[in-house]
């Protein structure tokens, strides 16, 4: 499985790739914010064009996704063009992030200018990655117009179900714990439950130019999880990337094998 780090943040990214684990950079408006605002804050007078350069250059090589912001079709296609020609030159990694139905004019309307703007840009070669899938047939659909990822958004998927259910909840909890309530949107049942139906539907259907990017990742279990179900690549923030190594009884048995150490032991490195 590719690990790609959802953050705009350089310190984040630079610091994951030093690890030696990450395989890509996944961005949108929001994480984009935090990264300005973080920038601003330090007092730093460094353009966003060139913050960006700076994210694929660190990411040498790996899939970095950059976001439209328009929601019609030729502005998105105006824009996805700009981002792949003004960027991809630097790292030859743009990945241009366009999402399934940007429509947001009617209460639960749809429209149909994500899936041509995807089919336009893969006809021209441009990987896409198709955000804010919601539901295994939206899936369906932006890998058969040629997207070269589609992105189910498994946390966002579980506050819908945990709202429904009704009660406070924990955003960052894996959902649902044993014993919990369970809820079903439309026969998806959880976060985990979506990504899996991408994995198989799109596998059923041969599309494999297509990998199923598990997103809106809040916690290691769904990472294991979307693993264990065949999802190609999980993009997480950094916090859940660290807390992936963490094990309580990794600490205790460190502990314990270090008080053991006898001096002899010790000598051999000296
Ligand atoms: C990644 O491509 C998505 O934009 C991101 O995973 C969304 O995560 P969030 O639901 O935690 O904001």
């Amino acid at each position: 499985m590719e690990f790609f780090l959802d953050t705009a943040d350089l310190d984040e990214i630079r610091e994951a790739y030093s690890w030696g684990i990450a395989d890509g950079v996944t961005t949108n408006p929001s994480l984009i914010k935090k990264a300005c605002d973080k920038l601003k804050a330090s007092g730093s007078d460094m353009s966003l064009a060139s913050y960006i350069e700076e994210i694929l250059k660190v990411a040498d090589g790996d899939p970095v996704s950059l976001e439209v912001i328009a929601s019609t079709e030729d502005a998105m296609l105006a824009q996805g063009l700009f981002l792949y020609e003004r960027f991809n030159p630097i790292a030859e990694n743009v990945v241009v992030k366009i999402p399934v139905n940007p429509d947001m004019i009617g209460d639960g309307e749809v429209a149909f200018d994500g899936l041509k703007v995807i089919k336009k840009l893969a006809d021209q070669g441009i990987p896409v990655n198709t955000t804010l899938i919601f539901s295994p047939e939206q899936a369906l659909l932006a890998a058969k117009a040629g997207a070269a990822y589609v992105s189910p958004f498994a946390g966002r998927i579980d506050d819908e179900l945990r709202r429904a259910i009704g009660g406070d909840f924990d955003k960052t909890a894996y959902f649902p714990e044993e014993g919990e309530e369970g809820y079903d949107d439309h026969g998806v049942v959880s976060g985990v439950d979506l990504v899996s139906q991408c994995v198989d539907i799109i596998a059923i259907h041969d599309l494999n130019h297509c990998k199923v990017l598990a997103a809106s990742l809040r916690n290691p279990q769904q990472v294991r999880e979307c693993a264990l179900a065949g999802s190609q690549v999980a993009t997480m923030p950094f916090g859940v990337l660290r807390d992936m190594v963490g094990h309580k009884k990794t600490i205790e048995g460190m502990k314990a094998f270090t008080a053991d150490v006898v001096p002899e032991y010790s000598k051999l490195f000296e």
